[in-house]
């Protein structure tokens, strides 16, 4: 893979990143439209996350006809070129359904079989619409805000600023719950915004010093994990074989602290 090809991947992922997010916006403002329920009551699809991930698909396919693709809101597609776009079109939909600025377009290219632990990340864009932020990152470059170079935090002398997330299966929240309850040990506040992306995003920026959530979609962190690891953090998932993965990011100490507490945890 040619460091030229790498870049391009990522500045296609960001041309379609803000392009898609654009017409998110133009949608959020003129009315959101409920278009299905998915695993659960309050795992909701709109008619705008459907007409997104069509526009990055249609934009992808114009550009690279041969790579594969994996959504959230359409049908994969395996591909020949040995590249994977892993795609969340709004992450965060429910915060955009209710009108929270806290919602993102996560696009990430991949290598390797499209299964995290598996693939290797090579270009990725998370891009945020309401504050017209920018995130991204590319294999061995750093991953970047904008113009500004990203670096996770190394430092927490008052506890560890951390996020969390909760799935759409209420059978799973107390469990969910307990683990909070110990990693608040560690912590001096938690986060729960409502888009891994962002998340992830946020810990590449050092704006939170951890994150971990259970049960995630290859979609909601392909990209925001590569943003972490490209500004020096760590992302790894522990119960790797569970249906409900434990994914952990921090810089390396809070990284390697919350991987103790939720390992000890069973
Ligand atoms: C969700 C968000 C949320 C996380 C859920 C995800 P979606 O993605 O990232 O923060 O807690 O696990 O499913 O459904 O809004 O694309």
């Amino acid at each position: 893979m040619s460091r030229e090809l790498e870049h391009e991947l990522t500045d296609l992922a960001l041309r379609i990143a803000r392009e898609a997010g654009d017409l998110a916006r133009v949608r959020r403002a003129e009315g959101v439209h409920l278009a299905a329920t998915k695993s659960s009551l309050a795992d909701i699809v709109t008619d705008a996350d459907r007409e997104v991930e069509a526009l990055i698909r249609e934009r992808l396919r114009a550009v690279r006809p041969g790579d594969g693709f994996l959504g959230e809101e359409s049908d994969s597609e395996q591909g020949e070129s040995g590249i994977t776009w892993v795609v969340d079109p709004i992450d965060g939909t429910v915060n955009y359904a209710y009108g929270i600025p806290s919602y993102a377009v996560s696009i990430a290219a991949v290598q390797g079989r499209a299964e995290p632990g598996e693939w290797d990340a090579l270009a990725a864009a998370v891009y945020a619409p309401a504050s017209d932020e920018l995130f991204t990152a590319t294999r061995g470059h750093g991953a970047w805000l904008g113009g500004r170079r990203l670096s996770v935090t190394t430092e927490t002398p008052a506890g560890a600023l951390l996020a969390t997330g909760f799935g759409y299966d209420p059978a799973t929240h107390d469990g969910d719950l307990a683990t909070v309850r110990k990693v608040m040990t560690i912590a001096r506040d938690l986060r729960r915004a409502g888009a891994a992306s962002l998340d992830l995003a946020f810990v590449a920026a050092g704006r939170l010093d951890g994150y971990f959530e259970r049960g995630l979609k290859h979609w909601d962190h392909a990209a925001g994990a590569l943003l972490v690891s490209e500004a020096g953090g760590v992302v790894s998932f522990a119960d790797a074989r569970s249906s409900r993965p434990m994914l952990i990011a921090g810089g390396t100490e809070v990284h390697a602290r919350l991987r103790q507490i939720i390992e000890n945890e069973t």
